[in-house]
């Protein structure tokens, strides 16, 4: 647990599944060794602090630059998202042979997107599945929101032969325009993606493979 402050060493320290506690150390020691290298600081100096939707976040003293980044974990694997200024979300999903996607779509997405999903050759439903998934859960993590904020309440691009983006929000305060989104370039079986708030925005994706 090198270079992880208290607070991560007492929460990784309550972790009862193994697995999950390895997860979250490796996350966080990688995630302190990125920023401390691109904010010129030793990896356990990096002032991380947890919002209170629960995701992490820099402390900005004024004036600093707003450099702000996501995390996201699967078997294996953690991807980190770094952006400036504007709210970043990532996530990676390892594609899982047991779920049904259509059952998934109609629970959580959106009634036009399990429609579309529904209308695709049958070849191309799981692999859409899975990007639709990372998308949006991309999309909530960048409004540091869980799955609880209501996936059905924006839809994405669902079709593999046109880009992830987003097609139309219902809140009223963020539209559809506004958002950055990218599919993010994976070994086989996996789907990653990213998502900004902000339109056209520059944003760098690291990812460690665990044999790397
Ligand atoms: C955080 C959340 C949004 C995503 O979790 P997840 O996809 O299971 O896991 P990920 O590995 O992508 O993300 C976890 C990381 O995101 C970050 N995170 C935690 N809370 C966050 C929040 N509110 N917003 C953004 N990021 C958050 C953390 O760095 C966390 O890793 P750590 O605890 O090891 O530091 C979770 O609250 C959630 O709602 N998960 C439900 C997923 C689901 O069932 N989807 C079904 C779609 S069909």
């Amino acid at each position: 647990m090198r270079g992880l402050s208290e607070p991560e060493r007492q929460r990784a320290a309550g972790m009862r599944h193994p697995k999950r506690r390895m997860e979250f150390i490796r996350g966080r020691s990688l995630l302190r060794r990125l920023l401390g290298r691109l904010m010129n600081m030793p990896p356990e100096l990096v002032p991380l602090t947890t919002l209170p939707s629960g995701k992490p976040a820099l402390e900005h003293p004024p004036g600093t630059l707003d450099l702000r980044f996501n995390l996201s974990h699967t078997v294996g694997m953690t991807l980190v998202a770094t952006t400036f200024n504007a709210d970043v979300g990532i996530d990676v999903e390892a594609h899982r042979h047991r779920i049904e996607p259509l059952r998934l779509a109609e629970r959580f997405f959106s009634p036009a997107e399990s429609a579309t999903l529904l209308s695709l050759p049958s070849a191309q439903i799981r692999p859409a599945f899975f990007r639709l998934w990372v998308g949006k859960e991309a999309v909530v993590k960048a409004l540091g929101g869980g799955i609880g904020m209501g996936l059905a309440d924006f839809d994405l691009t669902v079709a593999m032969d046109q880009p992830l983006a987003m097609v139309a929000t219902r809140w009223r305060e963020v539209d559809a325009a506004k958002w950055t989104l990218r599919e993010l370039d994976m070994p086989n079986n996996y789907a990653a993606a990213v998502a900004v708030a902000r339109p056209h925005v520059a944003v760098h994706c690291w990812n460690w493979h665990e044999d790397k």
